[in-house]
């Protein structure tokens, strides 16, 4: 019988942050649960390398079927489980689609964490929560960089329900003297980025192009700023902030910023690419400049109702409290995405640029 030193609970786990917070939290020797939701087809991908047999026993790792949108579900599994820590990763987390399904997107986002957090509550355990606010809170920035401090004015069904979420949480911590630490993350990417992301759209689309796989890739506003860390240095935030004696809130950021148009060109110089810009607004295009071929172009789709901006993150409260800082900074985390673009195609990134 293995004996865990606690268990945790994770709601997403089968997203970016749930998957490697997954694996972060079995190394650290945690029995891990997390729940999953009923999908016609298989949602399981990317922690297919740490799923067991269900009928093994003393598992590391157990699924769950639940639903943010369905409390008895969470009421169940909380008290089924019994965990020590409890992650509440799960969301529809795109901002663009979150105008076209705002009821949905608050449904989930907003009212499911108010679930999650009364059948916490009415379980009476001592249970640590983790709530993933998001930098899109800020929306169009109130001041810059962006701290605990910084009012909310944010811009889109999404950041409007988890501006909800991080209050009901505050409220009930003060109200009920729960163990809840809100993060503030900033934008954080991995090769397991979920594909209608910015950075894996143009990492994927960019190395597919050059091996002669996709013609053209559409983007939507090239000069939206962002804040983007690594999403496997953020998980280890989340579990810092549950290791504290008092829960309290955290930006977690790198303290850098750069457009969508630099990560263009940035993720296009490691593949022997020269871009350059001609055009305006929707009718700008990107090319290479050695071979003249059209690489990017603009598609109004991809543009917000209402755009964030410039995100800068200021971390230091993290730093200081949490001893946490960033390991990997921008052009690190491009470089490894397109490294493992390159791999998952069965192709060595080093060879191939030679
Ligand atoms: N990544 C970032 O840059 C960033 C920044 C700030 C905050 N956040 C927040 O951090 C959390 C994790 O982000 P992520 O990038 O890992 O997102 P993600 O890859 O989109 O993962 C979202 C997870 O939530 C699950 N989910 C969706 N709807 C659900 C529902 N109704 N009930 C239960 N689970 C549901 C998804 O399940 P399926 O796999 O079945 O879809 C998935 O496991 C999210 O809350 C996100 O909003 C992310």
């Amino acid at each position: 019988m293995t004996r865990y030193i606690k268990k945790a609970l994770i709601i997403g786990i089968t997203g970016q942050d749930g998957s490697y917070l997954a694996d972060f939290l079995i190394e650290k020797g945690y029995q891990v649960h997390g729940i999953i939701r009923r999908s016609s087809s298989f949602n399981t991908g990317r922690i297919e390398h740490i799923y067991q047999d269900p009928h093994e026993e003393d598992k590391k790792l157990v699924l769950h079927y639940g639903d943010l949108s369905d409390g008895s579900s969470l009421h169940n599994i909380i008290k089924n489980v019994s965990p020590d820590e409890v992650y509440n990763l799960g969301a529809q987390s795109h901002v663009r689609v979150s105008f076209d399904i705002p009821e949905y997107t608050v449904d989930v986002d907003a009212l499911g964490t108010l679930r999650l957090l009364n059948a916490v509550k009415d379980s009476g355990l001592p249970i640590r929560f983790y709530q993933a606010g998001s930098s899109e809170m800020f929306g169009k920035v109130l001041e810059t960089p962006q701290k605990e401090t910084t009012p909310f004015n944010p811009q889109s069904p999404y950041a409007c329900a988890k501006v909800f979420s991080h209050f009901i949480c505050k409220n009930y911590r003060d109200s009920y003297k729960m163990f809840i630490a809100n993060g503030i993350l900033f934008n954080h990417e991995s090769p397991r980025r979920g594909k209608t992301f910015v950075t894996k759209k143009v990492t994927e689309g960019l190395v597919n192009i050059l091996l002669g796989k996709q013609e053209i890739l559409y983007l939507g506003n090239l000069d939206s700023k962002r804040d983007w860390g690594y999403a496997k240095d953020y998980v280890e935030a989340m579990w810092f902030m549950l290791q504290q004696d008092m829960p309290d809130d955290y930006v977690i950021a790198t303290g850098e910023t750069h457009s969508v148009r630099e990560l263009v060109e940035y993720t296009a110089s490691l593949l022997g690419y020269e871009i350059e810009w001609k055009g305006n607004g929707l009718e700008e295009i990107g090319f290479d400049k050695k071979s003249g071929r059209e690489l990017i172009a603009i598609d109004s789709k991809y543009y917000r109702p209402a755009e964030v901006d410039l995100l800068l993150g200021d971390a230091t409260k993290a730093k200081e409290k949490l001893g946490w800082e960033t390991k990997t900074k921008f052009k690190d985390l491009i470089l490894l995405m397109v490294q493992e673009e390159f791999k998952e195609k069965g192709l060595d990134f080093n060879e191939y640029i030679k």
